[in-house]
């Protein structure tokens, strides 16, 4: 199977917050952050396998600083590391007041992704390399989650 460049996997998002968005402070909703975050990891899992992908866990989600009614969330990530059939995926949101341009950052988030065949179960994907120094420092972090997932996974069974 043909390795794929953490490069490949990256996607950016912006969204605009409006009042749809947000609690009655003109924060926005958590649960809209992570439906964002959700589509946007998924779909660096979908450009890296290529396959039907389903998101599989998350890992603990922090949220940093409001994001208020009117900023542009800008959401980034890419997968970084891989196992057999799944995927760790590295999502950071920051947001940008569109007046001054100041950017601060938000929530960040690990979503772990599962390759299906046609028949609906896992199946192997391509290895994900890493290129840069930080790609590296994060596909060695993302293969110790990996370890402690599984191990959670195994006593929870
Ligand atoms: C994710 C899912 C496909 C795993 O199926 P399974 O039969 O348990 O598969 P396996 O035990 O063979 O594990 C397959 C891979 O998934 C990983 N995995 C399984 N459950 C996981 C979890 N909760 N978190 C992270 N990784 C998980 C395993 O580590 C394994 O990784 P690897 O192949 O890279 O080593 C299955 O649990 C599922 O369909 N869950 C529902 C997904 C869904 O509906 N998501 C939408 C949001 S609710």
């Amino acid at each position: 199977m043909n390795e794929k460049t953490v490069k490949d996997t990256q996607v950016i998002m912006h969204e605009l917050i409006l009042p749809n968005d947000t609690n009655l402070l003109g924060n926005v909703l958590g649960g809209r952050v992570m439906h964002l975050m959700d589509m946007c990891a998924a779909m660096s899992a979908y450009k890296h396998a290529r396959t039907a992908v389903v998101t599989a866990s998350v890992d603990q989600l922090d949220f940093l600083a409001p994001a208020k009614m009117g900023d542009i969330m800008i959401l980034k990530s890419s997968v970084n590391y891989t196992g057999k059939s799944s995927m760790e995926v590295g999502v950071r949101i920051e947001s940008e007041n569109p007046k001054t341009g100041a950017m601060y950052h938000t929530s960040s988030a690990y979503l772990t992704f599962v390759s299906l065949n046609d028949n609906g179960k896992p199946q192997g994907v391509p290895m994900v390399t890493p290129e840069t120094d930080e790609e590296k420092r994060r596909f060695e972090e993302g293969e110790q989650r990996y370890h402690q997932r599984r191990d959670r996974l195994k006593k929870g069974r």
